[in-house]
């Protein structure tokens, strides 16, 4: 990943300024030129609190803050002492606004569907109708025990009901632990534990790519142990046989059609915890990141707003292909996009079913203005072929957006030429789940982009390149990407683990937020991102701790030993090789067929996004005299750059590690 970034400063110096047809498309852009941005840039570092209070004053809230921000590293909180309600500001605050027959959420299903219009099943919900259905699952979600404070595990497909369910908790003041529905039982043991939710809601299955993931029966897995969870609230979505446990498991079509359309909302104190989101870190154990709700809401609205240039009452339909389980589908499906009033695609399934033209298929027939996806989608895209995009109708597309990891020079061309016809600005954010919201992202009417630059910092994002002891590095020189100061979409912590939190972000360099990544500025002022500097792996735009991955395979009866590294990979970015040593009796076994059942073992783990693309099976992992795994080394074959070919028969690496030794 690394090289790659530095490649890309070296050969990558094609300039592509905002142009006058995206500024005519959206009329006036809310940052209209680059002087716009260095004077708005320029006061909310100056002045936060002004800056901010004046963007937070967009928003309605119950009482007023004392403080806008209230600052003792590293703990911030943002609109000190005010009341609100996400839920608020995304629904009522528009039907109070005369908006509620506008469209909150367009959402179509995967299936093909012959009875619909378009051979899909599509609903378009209203702010009312949300409204009328966020309140019934609040009362219900209320009738299983869920009060304010508390915890609700959301493990379902990407339906309304998700949508639905995160309002509804938000609303009555629980808070949401959303778990993506392609990881494993194990995964939600952990995670379920972790926030100590008493009360699942899923769905019996969801469909992906023509099949169903049996999402009920993952969880009646996982509840095996977990015995504190008292409900079960399911979805009735594929229409699968699911088994049930009565008393415990409830159908959402029974409890929450029986609930009554209005319940007011609770009002929230802006520093409440409004939603957990695990993620991976350096070790095995995924830390659940925890976001406040007033300066969430801000952030995410406002970054949406500045970053797309969402504008209502302009036909604008904002398409973000993220999973609701990812930080990208809270803020960029979800809370960013409905205070915007501009409506949000939501769809259920895959991109290639049933063929590889749906998005451009869904583009044409929802007539998608803004369009938000990922590297690794935009690689899949290419190489399925330019007849797909060129078969559809993509004129009513005014902006791309990227995400999730850096994006190659040539993807980024694709993507602008095919795509966007050479006329819409691609905007290629850069952002964590900790973050909230974009962190370092172009503006489309203000800043020129360079393809795979994120360029610049977003407002209030005192963003720098330093090295260990916080000195700002030199142009083109890289170090640790870190942020300076408080923001409001910031994390507030790591669930149940105080000492984590510091020592991940705030230690590395004393004062400073330290993300994680490497990363370089080029004189221009413009960030490059490099890849992560510890041990987690960025596949498909999805994080993994590469010890989460060793620990799924150390758990089989095979195993002894496991290290796990990135590889370049042509369309995840990064793939996953694993080395792996067998345990007595097992070394004869080193082939095909067991490192098949390995993968399948890490699918049933964690999930299939942590299934190694490689797995080699080793005499010895190559260490250090001092008995350090060199990974460095391992990263280098993986790559090809010793050895060469994949194998999956029993190598003896010693002799290449003691070469190596030196140089580790
Ligand atoms: C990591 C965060 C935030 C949404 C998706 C991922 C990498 C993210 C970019 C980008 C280069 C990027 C970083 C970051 N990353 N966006 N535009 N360019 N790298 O969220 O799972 O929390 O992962 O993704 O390495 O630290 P996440």
């Amino acid at each position: 990943m690394a090289e790659r970034g530095i490649q890309s400063v070296l050969v990558e110096n094609r300039v592509f300024e905002p142009n006058a047809r995206f500024r005519d498309a959206v009329g006036a852009a809310h940052i209209p030129d680059l002087a716009t941005y260095k004077a708005m840039y320029q006061r909310s570092l100056s002045d936060p609190e002004g800056f901010w209070g004046d963007v937070a004053s967009d928003f309605t809230w119950f009482s007023p803050w004392k403080r806008v921000l209230e600052w003792s590293c590293p703990d911030a909180q943002w609109f000190v002492g005010a009341t609100t309600n996400i839920c608020f500001n995304c629904i009522d605050r528009q039907i109070d606004g005369g908006h509620g027959d506008d469209i909150a959420i367009i959402w179509e299903g995967e299936p093909a569907n012959s009875s619909q219009p378009h051979g899909f099943e599509v609903r378009r919900i209203t702010y009312r109708e949300l409204h009328g259905e966020v309140c019934r699952c609040a009362h219900a979600l209320r009738a299983l025990g869920v009060s304010r404070g508390d915890i609700v595990t959301l493990y379902m497909g990407m339906v309304p009901e998700l949508a639905i369910a995160m309002l509804a908790c938000a609303r009555i003041g629980a808070a949401h632990s959303v778990i993506f529905g392609g990881f494993a039982a194990p995964a939600i043991v952990d995670r379920v534990h972790d926030a100590a939710s008493r009360v699942i809601v899923t769905c019996d299955g969801a469909f992906r790519r023509g099949a169903v993931v049996g999402l009920k029966g993952n969880v009646d897995e996982a509840c095996k142990s977990l015995p504190e969870v008292q409900h079960v609230l399911v979805v009735r979505r594929t229409n699968t046989p699911v088994s049930w446990s009565e008393g415990r498991d409830v159908w959402w079509h029974d409890l929450v059609a029986a609930q009554q359309s209005s319940c007011p909302c609770e009002a929230m104190d802006s520093e409440d915890l409004l939603f957990l989101l695990y993620t991976s870190g350096s070790t095995g154990k995924p830390k659940g990141i925890r976001h406040t709700i007033g300066g969430y809401m801000v952030f995410t609205a406002a970054t949406a707003r500045w970053t797309f240039n969402l504008q209502p009452d302009r036909g604008q339909v904002f398409f973000c292909t993220a999973d609701i389980g990812w930080v990208t589908g809270h803020s960029y499906v979800i809370y960013g996009i409905l205070p915007n009033r501009v409506p949000t695609l939501m769809y259920e399934g895959a991109p290639n079913f049933p063929s590889e033209s749906r998005l451009w298929s869904m583009v044409e027939r929802h007539k998608v203005t803004q369009f938000y996806t990922a590297p690794t989608a935009i690689r899949a895209f290419m190489k399925w072929g330019d007849e797909h995009p060129k078969g559809h109708d993509l004129s009513s597309l005014i902006l791309l957006g990227t995400v999730g990891e850096p994006i190659n020079p040539e993807a980024w061309i694709w993507y602008h030429e095919t795509i966007g016809a050479s006329r819409c600005p691609i905007v290629d954010t850069m952002w964590q789940t900790e973050t909230g919201g974009h962190i370092i992202t172009p503006l489309p009417a203000a800043i020129a982009t360079v393809p795979g630059s994120c360029t610049v910092p977003m407002f209030g994002v005192d963003a720098a390149i330093v090295d260990e002891q916080g000195e700002e590095q030199p142009p083109n020189v890289g170090g640790l990407l870190v942020i300076r100061q408080p923001w409001p979409g910031m994390l507030r912590g790591i669930h149940g683990d105080r000492e984590r939190y510091v020592e991940t972000y705030w230690s590395k360099v004393p004062g400073m937020y330290v993300a994680g990544d490497g990363a370089r500025r080029d004189e221009r002022g413009y960030f490059w991102i490099m890849g992560r500097i510890d041990d987690v792996i960025n596949v498909s735009g999805h994080r993994l701790g590469t010890m989460e991955v060793e620990s799924a395979l150390v758990s089989h009866e095979s195993v002894v030993e496991a290290a796990v590294v990135g590889m370049p990979h042509e369309i995840k970015g990064t793939g996953i090789t694993a080395f792996v040593t067998l345990g007595p009796g097992w070394q004869d076994k080193a082939g095909k067929a067991l490192a098949r059942q390995l993968q399948e073992h890490v699918g049933r783990e964690i999930g299939a996004i942590a299934k190694p693309d490689v797995i080699r099976f080793t005499q010895a992992l190559p260490k250090t005299r001092s008995g350090k795994i060199m990974r460095r080394l391992l990263r280098d074959i993986a790559a090809g750059k010793d050895s060469g070919q994949d194998t999956t028969t029993l190598e003896d690496l010693s002799v290449v590690a003691k070469l190596r030794e030196s140089d580790e």
